[in-house]
Formats: C-alpha cells, sequence, structure tokens
C-alpha cells in the first residue's frame, strides 16, 4: 500500500497530434513536398493529402480542446510550410499558420508545445541525400532559426526531433521512399550522427537566444523485461535496452556516445564518420528536459544465433526486431495487448519514468501513450471507447505513482488529440479523445464528435488526475 501524492498544481494536462496526420492541405499555400508526401501508400489506406483537415478546421478543433480543458498542445511545425530553399526566403503564408495556431491556444489558455521534426524531411533535400548529407545539418539549423525568431517569444517547450531512434533503427515503420529501398545499416548510423549534431547545435544557439524557454528531445522509450532469470537473458536485456534508447540519449544529454554502443557499431563496420570538432559540439548542447514518447514494453531474451532473431517479434509491435548475437524478442505472459497487438503495460511506463530520470536527473514531458482502435460510431451518433479510457487511466495512474516515487513530470499528453492518421493504418486505427467522421477511402462530412474518453478526460483534467 503507497498513499499517492497528488498531481502538482501546474501539470501540463495534454495531448498530442502531428503536422502530416493531422493537417492535410498538402499541397496548399506553396508549401513543399516532404518525404511523407512522396511515400508509397499501401492499397486502401488513407493517404495524407487531407487527413483530419486540421489545416482549415485548426479554429473549431482548438475551440474542442478548450472544452476539454487541455493545458497544454503538442503539434508539428511541418518543415516545408516555411522553408522555400529559394534565397532563404521563408513562406509567409505557412508562418501565418503557425502563428494562429499558437495564438488561438495562448487565447484559451493552453501552453502550445511545439516538435521541431515529425519525420517530414523537406522532399528537396532528400534529393540531396537527405540526412546522409551534412548540408542537412545546416538547413535544420536554419529553420530553427526562422522558428526561434518567429515562435520563440511565445513557446515554452520546443521538442527537437521526434523519435529519432524509430526513425533510426525502424527507417520502414514510417513509410517506404519512391525508390522503395531503404537504407543501409551503415548509411542509417550515418545520418543518426548528423541528426545528432544538428540537435545539439539547436539546443545551443536556442540556449543562447533564450533565458526562459525549454528545449529537449523526443525519444519513444520504453523499459524492458528480461524473458527468464538466465543470466545470458539479462545481458541480452540490457544490450536492447542500451541500443534502443540510451544510445541515443546519452548523446543528447551527456553528449558522449555510450560505450557499449561505440563497441556495436565497431565491431559492424557502422561507426560513423566523424569530423574532428563533433564530440565538442555535441558535448556543447544540452537540453533542460527529457520529452518521451511511451507506449508498450519490451521482453527481451538472449539471441538464438541461428539466423531467426530478425524474424522473432513480440506480438505486432512496430518496434522490437530482434538481432543477431544481441537480443531476442520474447513474448510476455503477463501483460494485455491493444487490438493491433501492442502490450499494455502501465507500471512498464511508471518503471521507464524511474529509469530514465536514474540516469539523467532531468524533468520528463510524456509526450505520446495512448490507445489505437477501431472505434466505431454507434445508432446515436456515439462512440463508447471504454477500453481507451482503462488504457488511459491506469497510465495516469502510473504517472502518480511515479511522481510519489519521487520522479519530476511535467505533464502528460497523450496521442491523439483528435483522429489523426496513423502510420500505417490510416483511419481503421484511431487514437483521439474526437472522433473525425471520415475512413480510408471516404471523407464523408469530416465531422468532429466527442468520444466517450473526451468526457472522461474532462473531468480527470478539472480534477487535477482523479476521475471520481
Ligand atoms: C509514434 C509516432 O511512434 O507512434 C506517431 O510519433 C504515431 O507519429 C504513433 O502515430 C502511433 O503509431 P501508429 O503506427 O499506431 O500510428
Amino acid at each position: 500500500y503507497q498513499k499517492l501524492n497528488s498531481f502538482p498544481k501546474n501539470f501540463l494536462w495534454g495531448a498530442s497530434i502531428s503536422a502530416y496526420q493531422a493537417e492535410g492541405g498538402t499541397n496548399e499555400d506553396e508549401k513543399l513536398a516532404s518525404i511523407i508526401d512522396k511515400y508509397i501508400h499501401p492499397e486502401g489506406v488513407a493517404s495524407f493529402e487531407v487527413a483530419s483537415d486540421f489545416y482549415h478546421n485548426y479554429k473549431e478543433d482548438i475551440k474542442l480542446f478548450a472544452e476539454l480543458g487541455l493545458k497544454a498542445f503538442r503539434f508539428s511545425i511541418a518543415w516545408t510550410r516555411i522553408m522555400t530553399f529559394d534565397n532563404k526566403k521563408v513562406n509567409e503564408k505557412g508562418i501565418d499558420f503557425y502563428h494562429n495556431i499558437i495564438d488561438e491556444c495562448i487565447k484559451y489558455g493552453i501552453e502550445p508545445i511545439v516538435t521541431m521534426y515529425h519525420f517530414d524531411l523537406p522532399y528537396y533535400l532528400e534529393e540531396k541525400g537527405g540526412w546522409l548529407n551534412r548540408q542537412t545539418i545546416d538547413y535544420f539549423l536554419e529553420y530553427a532559426q526562422v522558428l526561434f525568431q518567429e515562435y520563440g517569444g511565445k513557446i515554452n517547450y520546443w521538442l527537437t526531433i521526434n523519435e529519432q531512434n524509430t526513425m533510426i533503427l525502424h527507417p520502414g515503420a514510417i513509410g517506404l521512399p519512391v525508390s522503395g529501398n531503404l537504407p543501409t545499416k551503415k548509411e542509417l548510423f550515418q545520418m543518426n550522427h548528423h541528426v545528432l549534431l544538428a540537435q545539439a547545435k539547436v539546443f545551443k544557439i536556442y540556449h543562447e537566444l533564450s533565458a526562459t524557454g525549454n528545449i529537449g528531445p523526443a525519444i519513444n522509450l520504453t523499459a524492458m523485461y528480461q524473458a527468464t532469470a538466465a543470466p545470458e537473458d539479462a545481458i541480452a536485456a540490457h544490450n536492447w535496452e542500451t541500443l534502443r534508447g540510451w544510445s541515443f540519449l546519452d548523446v543528447a544529454v551527456r553528449g558522449s556516445y555510450n560505450y557499449l554502443f561505440e563497441k556495436y557499431l565497431q565491431d559492424r563496420e557502422l561507426y560513423p564518420t566523424i569530423e574532428k570538432n563533433d564530440f565538442k559540439t555535441l558535448a556543447a548542447g544540452k537540453p533542460d528536459f527529457i520529452a518521451i514518447n511511451y507506449y508498450s514494453t519490451a521482453t527481451i531474451a538472449a539471441s538464438k544465433n541461428d539466423g531467426t532473431d530478425e524474424s522473432a517479434r513480440a506480438g505486432d509491435q512496430q518496434i522490437m526486431l530482434g538481432e543477431e548475437g544481441v537480443y531476442r524478442a520474447a513474448e510476455n505472459p503477463y501483460v494485455d495487448k491493444t487490438p493491433y497487438g501492442w502490450v499494455v503495460d502501465a507500471s512498464g511506463l511508471r518503471l521507464t519514468l524511474r529509469k530514465l530520470y536514474d540516469r539523467y536527473e532531468l524533468p520528463i514531458l510524456i509526450t505520446e501513450n495512448g490507445y489505437g482502435a477501431p472505434d466505431k460510431m454507434d445508432s446515436n451518433g456515439e462512440i463508447h471507447d471504454i477500453e481507451r479510457i482503462d488504457y488511459l487511466r491506469k497510465h495516469i495512474r502510473a504517472i502518480q505513482e511515479a511522481l510519489t516515487d519521487g520522479v519530476q513530470v511535467l505533464g502528460y499528453l497523450p496521442w491523439s488529440a483528435i483522429d489523426v492518421v496513423s502510420t500505417h493504418q490510416g483511419f481503421n486505427k484511431r487514437y483521439g479523445f474526437i472522433y473525425v467522421d471520415r475512413t480510408d477511402t471516404d471523407l464523408k462530412e469530416l465531422a468532429r464528435v466527442k468520444k466517450d474518453s473526451f468526457y472522461w478526460y474532462k473531468k480527470v483534467i478539472s480534477q487535477n488526475g482523479l476521475d471520481e
């Protein structure tokens, strides 16, 4: 039995979306194409051209967020709406669009939280080699400078890169490029190095410009369990935890490559080209907090070393393929799963928060967490998403436990504020508090309908974490 502390008064109860999954309007107002706009879509799955039509509906949507009682709203800015790559001119319409979103949030007392980059690299840069090309770092800095200059005075929380670890470890998870070819592992770790440099430089310039705001990375982080008490499973689980999470965060926070990660790269001839001053650059940029996206935990066993590790999957999770000689994904008989096979494990969130805080002692913002399911509207026009409520209730309780343990958690921004296009399953898989009435193939009226979880979360927020 443990007596739980209350949530802090200024706890940021919020919700999240990303630009490409919500906005639509991909060809409007001189927006340039991003790599996402060029992805090949599976037959019958929604593309991103209309998405949730947030581009045209943002005012009404933010009004609904205010009704929900959100204290914070996380969205991403589309690099391709802002920059033109033409004599360093910016796209004023894009600039205004995000001013409008931010101002609309502020009008209702909602803290706008901005992700600078959520998977959507400008296609213009992709054609020049994307993140493999070191010059992309400079382009990112230019973009960041425009963002800080334009919006810096209004934004207290910036997130640099959404899920760098997903982009590097699971490059196909977000979509397939037009060429159909994914980068090689060697290329991926070179890209990783460039993204880390870009991030460190952005941390630095931000701190030189602003004394008040906060900036941090946004990683997909999950705790893991070892499959058995076998010592080799423990080593494999530690391999997994290091390669999947700490390798990215150690560079972002401590400014240096993790020793196991370095060894892993060297042994496999994957070590990136690192220029003379790169380590200085990495060490010079520091985050103020760490943002995490948490959905599930992993269970890890020793590699079988028989060529089958790569295909060993824990359910249908997006993230946990095994790797020969390193680890192998295993099943966990103690946890439930979503209809899409994602492990549901609220205690795993408490554990993830503790481990992250142990390691870096920085405040943590939870920028994603949620329950993806094929919600259905009933004949009364209502959506009874009770499983989502149950999922969120348990995770909120786990955060309260972590806060009581002593972990500093700044806020909770579940995925997603409104239904958006999922990375793979279009509008079949929904996460929102607000239903968007469309299917993958029929846009209908794109009407907004409050789900049961909307009314439930409203109560939770108004009672600072209590739902009864
Ligand atoms: C996170 C991403 O990895 O997971 C989001 O940051 C994504 O963009 C979310 O939508 C849920 O994944 P999915 O595949 O169910 O949409």
